[in-house]
């Protein structure tokens, strides 16, 4: 296969320019304690049955607890939630210490103050390079709460009231992280 024409860097510069919300995949593990990343990549895939799916990269700790769980929540951030996101793309062991959440009716938790929620068994997982293609069937659904997103721009954080860039912390495995200064 031949090498593409272009750098990663333009492809993650050119994969930023595509706005996306927020979401904290999440499940619980063996012990009961809840594990959770953040997660741009999800998606609605199909009504009936009804999908979704989100692409977990293939050394993600939380994606380890998922397969072996076979379920999970998806919280929709609100746009104050900005320190949610931060603290889900870490590589830290207690993401969810001081943090307001809930069981969802599967037991995965849910983030307090998201949009909504959306509570699913693990469908299927197909490959996609150094990340998985994970599917999810819809088991139940949060209510939707009347309030603003949480946006993803060029690596950066804006919201629609606040529509100024701010910078996420350094994802260097990340596809959209622009690894330097953005602007809008
Ligand atoms: C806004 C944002 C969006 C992200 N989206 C994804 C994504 O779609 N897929 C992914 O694998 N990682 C994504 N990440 C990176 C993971 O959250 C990060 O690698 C995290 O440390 C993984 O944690 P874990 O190893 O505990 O699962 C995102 C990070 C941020 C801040």
């Amino acid at each position: 296969m031949s090498a593409p024409a272009f750098d990663s860097r333009a492809f993650r510069n050119v994969m930023g320019q595509f706005c996306t919300g927020i979401t904290i995949v999440a499940t619980a593990d063996a012990d009961g304690k809840p594990r959770g990343f953040a997660c741009q990549s999800f998606a609605a895939l199909s009504l009936d049955p009804p999908l979704i799916l989100f692409c977990p990269g293939k050394t993600s700790r939380t994606w380890r607890f998922i397969e072996e769980s076979k379920t999970f929540a998806v919280s929709v951030l609100a746009q104050r939630q900005e320190s949610v996101s931060a603290a889900f793309g870490r590589v830290i062991d207690d993401k969810f210490e001081g943090l307001e959440w809930t069981p969802s009716p599967l037991g995965n938790p849910t983030i307090d103050g998201a949009l909504t929620w959306i509570d699913c068994t693990l469908e299927n997982v197909v490959d996609g390079g150094d990340h998985h293609v994970a599917i999810g069937r819809v088991q139940s659904l949060g209510e939707p709460v009347e309030d603003k997103p949480l946006l993803f721009y060029r690596g950066g954080y804006l919201t629609t009231e606040h529509p100024h860039l701010r910078h996420a912390d350094r994802l260097d495995s990340f596809l959209t992280w622009d690894g330097g200064a953005a602007w809008l």
